[in-house]
């Protein structure tokens, strides 16, 4: 047997070389690399197979072949691991960019909910108050017709009292119940639970028989105020409603009371607010409270003398925010709703 001559073992090494190299080159992913790897380095790989015949070569050639076969595995091998750093890295980055989160992205928010406008207007107005002093009362909306009427001086025959204003509650015997024409009962119902001096305010659902249209609901809101103290006087409430108008309007708005009549106040006054543009809006009733409705709710009115008011909420809420029709708060449209 004729030695191999070098010069062909190292042309087929370089041979090899060369078709590892384009292997490598070839594969797409990581796991492709390493499945090839066996055939392009390990033990049973044609580079691996060519040392087993350097014992075919002259010795004064083995040396030199091993040498360059070494290399050639060598070169393999470096290109092999350059190639799986580039492949994993592009794998990497193929995974960021697939699960890569944009923080810059602009999210719809989820929907919230808000109070509806009666009640930011009921919850500022007791804001107000508080501050004033006073402290918030309640009473309930399905009331007697002693605490409504009677107790508050309308006499039996009143046309408030009327069926066609009042909603009755059909409860059987005793009758005389029914859903409250107004707040007032509160203050009834104040008066006889608590000692003076009494400085309170009663906001709360109202309702009467009426048809709804642009400027009245049958179920309407109220807030009613009552103050009883020593020598309390007219001058006083008239006091108190230019507090408030300043305090809940602004610095620009002021207010006047004119004579008119309550059976439960004496006297009685309606009192409006002037805006800055010089128009006057008509708020509510108000008085100073008689002494029979004293005396019925236990409060001596030789000791004692109050005030009392009482207006509209979903009124006052038209006023502040330009509300044109009351049946739009109520028909619950959102897009009306949400502007508030
Ligand atoms: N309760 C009266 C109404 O509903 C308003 C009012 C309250 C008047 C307090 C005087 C005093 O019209």
């Amino acid at each position: 047997m004729t030695p191999d001559a070098p010069a062909a073992l190292a042309a087929e090494a370089g041979a090899l070389t060369a078709a590892a190299i384009a292997t490598l080159e070839a594969v797409g992913s990581v796991a492709e690399l390493t499945a090839a790897r066996p055939d392009l380095l390990g033990r049973g790989s044609p580079l691996t197979g060519l040392r087993r015949r350097l014992g075919g070569l002259a010795p004064e050639d083995r040396p030199v072949a091993g040498r360059a076969l070494s290399e050639a595995l060598a070169t393999v091998e470096a290109r092999y691991d350059a190639r799986l750093e580039e492949l994993r890295a592009a794998e990497r980055r193929r995974q960021l960019e697939a699960e890569r989160l944009d923080l810059t992205e602009l999210a719809e928010p989820p929907p919230l909910g808000r109070l509806h406008v009666i009640t930011q207007t009921q919850r500022r107005l007791e804001d107000v108050f508080c501050a004033m002093g006073y402290t918030v009362a309640e009473g309930p909306e399905i009331e007697t017709e002693w605490h409504n009427f009677g107790a508050l001086n309308f006499p039996p025959g009143h046309p408030a009292r009327d069926m066609y204003d009042t909603l009755y509650v059909d409860h059987g015997p005793p009758a005389g119940t029914l859903l409250r024409t107004h707040t007032s009962p509160v203050q009834v119902r104040v008066m006889q639970n608590q000692s003076p001096p009494l400085y309170v305010v009663a906001p709360g659902r109202c309702y009467r028989q009426d048809t709804a249209d642009a400027t009245h609901m049958p179920v309407f809101h109220q807030i009613e105020g009552l103050v009883i103290d020593d020598g309390i006087t007219l001058g006083d409430l008239a006091g108190a409603i230019e507090t408030f108008t300043t305090a809940y309007f602004g610095p620009g708005f002021t207010s006047r009371l004119r004579p008119s009549y309550f059976p439960f106040t004496e006297p009685s006054a309606e009192f409006d607010v002037q805006r800055p543009d010089g128009t006057w809006l008509e708020l509510g009733g108000c008085g100073v409270v008689h002494p029979s409705v004293l005396e019925v709710c236990g409060v001596d009115s030789e000791r004692w003398s109050g005030f009392a008011f009482g207006f509209g909420i979903d009124r006052l809420a038209m006023i502040r925010y330009g509300i044109a029709d009351l049946r739009d708060l109520w028909t619950n449209d959102v897009r009306f709703l949400e502007q508030f």
